[in-house]
């Protein structure tokens, strides 16, 4: 399956920031761990409907449609806002990166026993 990479890409054009985005950037930054998971996505859902939180998740493979349409189909809309990260647990550079930034890390990646 591809692997995906979360740089971003450039494309050299100096973008300005509309209201819109100076208002993200002033809430405060939360990372949700295991977000195709059933707590990490419930818990990505309440934060995006609270509106009040610039939210981001951790998934294995952002690439991977079998677990990531779920994760859309439960969002709806709201998954437009959701910044996604891959990040393998094991991964500590994956890891840094994802939560770089945040004020807060919600842990629920984990094998469920
Ligand atoms: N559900 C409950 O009622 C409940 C109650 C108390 C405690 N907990 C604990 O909370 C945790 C999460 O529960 P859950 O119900 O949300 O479980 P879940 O639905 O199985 O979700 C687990 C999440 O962790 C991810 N994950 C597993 N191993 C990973 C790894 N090595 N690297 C990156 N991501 C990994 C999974 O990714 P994939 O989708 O790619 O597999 C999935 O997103 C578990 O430790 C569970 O014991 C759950």
């Amino acid at each position: 399956m591809e692997k995906e990479t979360n740089e971003k890409p450039t494309s050299g054009k100096t973008k300005f920031m509309d209201n819109d985005d100076m208002e993200k950037q002033k809430l405060p930054t939360v990372c949700v761990t295991g977000g195709t998971g059933f707590l990490g996505s419930t818990i990505c859902q309440f934060l995006l409907s609270e509106g009040t939180w610039d939210v981001r998740c951790t998934v294995r493979n952002k690439l991977n449609d079998k677990k990531m349409q779920p994760l859309k189909d439960g969002l709806g809309r709201l998954f437009d806002d959701l910044d996604v990260y891959n990040a393998e647990m094991e991964d500590p550079d994956a890891i840094d990166a994802a939560i770089e930034g945040c004020q807060y890390v919600i842990h629920c990646a984990s094998p469920f026993p």
